[in-house]
């Protein structure tokens, strides 16, 4: 036996924990289960067949669903897997018709923690005259937050005629969507003297509580230059609070990003956290679509969609799925040795 077979066994003895062999093992009864029903499907009586159908297309759903479960357990987490996560949206170009789409996207994602019955706390929001976003941050917390909303992290673009437009024509704006890992106050430490924090009134649309103290916080991580803001309470201490989350998640995801791009092919990266400056998804209301151009899924009804339930949770599932198998093909080819 070569020593190169002897590594690969090593590997997937390595891989064989108990809740695989388990679905391993029904996978197998229902493959057989499925071969005993198309022996039936072959029968002549009309009701034996319609039973044998039904029944072969519940083993075909079961075999599918064990497949991905078993692909997902294949999958080895991510350190920052189970981390809460801060989301930071920004509007982009598109002017009050891009801060209104980011409101709706924010108002999306909330939607979408209480779905999952996570937290949801807003950080700071820059509020814009119409009603719309310019700028804002809110730490999630529950879990697997921070695995399933690492996909929609990327430029996020609407196709329609805006409320404002007055001749009915269809622009295009966009939204950027960064997802940050949050780490624990004890995984993960900010020396203090690395620190330059400045306060000074709040100003703009944003600060409710405008210039009445100095309340608004600017956070310097001196060593990366790495700045974290927080105007949206009246008092300093929480703002100072709330800027410390935004810069803890700043710098973590900072360094995992180092990490990874020293372990990880570029493939992978095509859908992972990275790559925030590409379109990932387009919001087409004209022809009542969203289309994720990474999987190229498409989802009709965008009303649906923004509500932040099962369309969300079944485009994430659907990206999930496709990182999970380029995750594997990554294993793989790094496990071959010949
Ligand atoms: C706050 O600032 C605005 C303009 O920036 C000014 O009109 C207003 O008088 C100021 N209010 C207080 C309480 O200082
Ligand atoms: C969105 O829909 C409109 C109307 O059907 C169409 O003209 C436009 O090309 C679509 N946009 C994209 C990016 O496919």
């Amino acid at each position: 036996m070569s020593t190169v077979c002897c590594i690969k066994c090593v590997w997937i003895v390595k891989l064989f924990k108990a809740p695989l062999i388990q679905n391993i093992k029904e996978l197998e009864e229902k493959q057989k289960e499925l071969e005993d029903t198309q022996d039936l499907l072959k029968d002549n009586d009309p009701d034996l067949h319609d039973l044998a159908e039904t029944e072969s297309q519940a083993c075909l759903a079961a075999i599918q669903d064990l497949k991905l479960k078993i692909l997902s357990l294949l999958i080895p987490d991510e350190e920052s897997d189970m981390s809460d996560m801060v989301l930071e949206i920004t509007a982009g170009v598109g002017g009050q018709e891009a801060m209104l789409f980011t409101a709706e996207i924010f108002d999306m994602y909330q939607n979408f923690a209480s779905f999952n019955g996570w937290g949801f706390e807003v950080l700071e929001v820059m509020s814009s005259e119409l009603g719309g976003v310019r700028h804002a941050t809110a730490s999630i917390s529950g879990p697997l937050s921070y695995k399933k909303l690492k996909f929609e992290a990327g430029v996020h673009r609407v196709q329609r005629v805006p409320k404002t437009e007055k001749q009915g024509r269809m622009h295009t704006s966009t939204m950027t969507v960064a997802v940050l890992p949050q780490p624990t106050e004890i995984s993960f430490t900010i020396n203090p003297k690395d620190l330059r924090i400045e306060t000074k009134r709040a100003s703009g649309a944003g600060g409710q509580h405008v210039n009445t103290t100095d309340s608004a916080v600017r956070l310097l991580h001196l060593p990366t230059g790495i700045v974290a803001e927080c105007q949206q309470e009246r008092s300093q201490i929480k703002n100072k609070e709330k800027a410390m989350t935004l810069l803890r998640a700043k710098l973590y995801s900072a360094r995992l990003e180092e990490e990874t791009s020293k372990r990880y092919n570029a493939r992978k990266l095509q859908i992972g956290t990275r790559g925030r400056s590409e379109k990932i998804r387009t919001y087409n209301f004209s022809q009542d679509r969203i289309t994720d151009h990474r999987i190229g899924k498409t989802i009709h009804d965008v009303h649906g969609f923004l509500q932040g339930e099962e369309l969300l949770e079944e485009m994430i599932v659907s990206l999930q799925q496709f990182s999970e198998q380029e995750s594997l093909m990554d294993i793989l080819k790094d496990n071959d040795y010949n």
